[in-house]
């Protein structure tokens, strides 16, 4: 079974329609969603609508919960995009979720808890710490949130992540992770995974920014999806 993780789409909806046609294209099967649907760029109720149709399992980032739960008086112009049904779900979704896929149990979640972690990445010790939870041990940790996309082994097992759809740090282009191998299954079986990049009409979305004077730090976010470097 193919299956694409997808996170951090961020209201940047020319980026989500071109990982959307590539990820048809490519035979996917099944999406997963880690989080931060929402927030930072211009079109919020399209990326938002985008994952409740196309994602069959989804985890809640930091920016879906501040925005759905309005922790943050600053965040009014999401709010009126989104209105309270899209707010009450987004802020409604589960924090962490678990699947075995070809006998590799993952831990999924959106890592704000890891954001230490990849500032200290060559510390095994702390990388190796979101293996272990309340909910046992895990084969492989799959996670958002650094809008960089990796994969890597430690001596606990696979460390992903799923890199950014529409706020790529780094090379700005949309990216997702595939994931080819027995869903639901704990029997051991070949496993493949993937970094897909896909690229997309950045300027598009330059466009679409700019025509909406109400967007919050603006500039920086066309700064960042057009430069791939982080400039809130
Ligand atoms: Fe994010």
């Amino acid at each position: 079974m193919r299956i694409a993780l997808v996170a951090d789409l961020h209201g940047n909806w020319p980026a989500t329609q071109a990982i959307s046609q590539a990820l048809d294209s490519l035979g996917v099967e099944e999406i997963w969603f880690l989080g931060d649907a929402v927030g930072k760029g211009p079109s919020n109720a399209q990326t938002c609508d985008w994952v409740r149709q196309r994602c069959a399992l989804c985890v809640g980032g930091n920016w879906d919960y501040g925005i759905g739960g309005k922790q943050f008086p600053a965040d009014g112009y999401y709010w009126n995009q989104l209105g309270p049904e899209r707010m009450a779900w987004l802020n409604g979704l589960p924090r962490e979720a678990e699947v075995t896929v070809s006998g590799v149990r993952f831990r999924l979640f959106h890592g704000r808890p890891v954001t230490e972690l990849m500032v200290v990445q060559d510390d095994k010790r702390k990388l190796g710490a979101a293996f272990h939870t309340e909910l046992g041990d895990f084969g492989g940790v799959i996670f958002a949130d650094s809008h960089r996309p990796f994969l890597r082994t430690l001596q606990e097992g696979y460390l992903v992540n799923t890199g950014s759809v529409g706020n790529s740090m780094g090379v700005p282009r949309a990216h997702a992770l595939l994931l080819e191998g027995e869903r639901d299954s704990a029997a051991s079986a070949p496993l493949m995974m993937s970094i897909l990049s896909v690229p997309y009409d950045n300027q598009a979305a330059v466009a679409i920014a700019m025509a909406d004077d109400g967007l919050p730090f603006r500039e920086a976010y066309v700064t960042e999806i057009t430069t791939g470097v982080y400039s809130r």
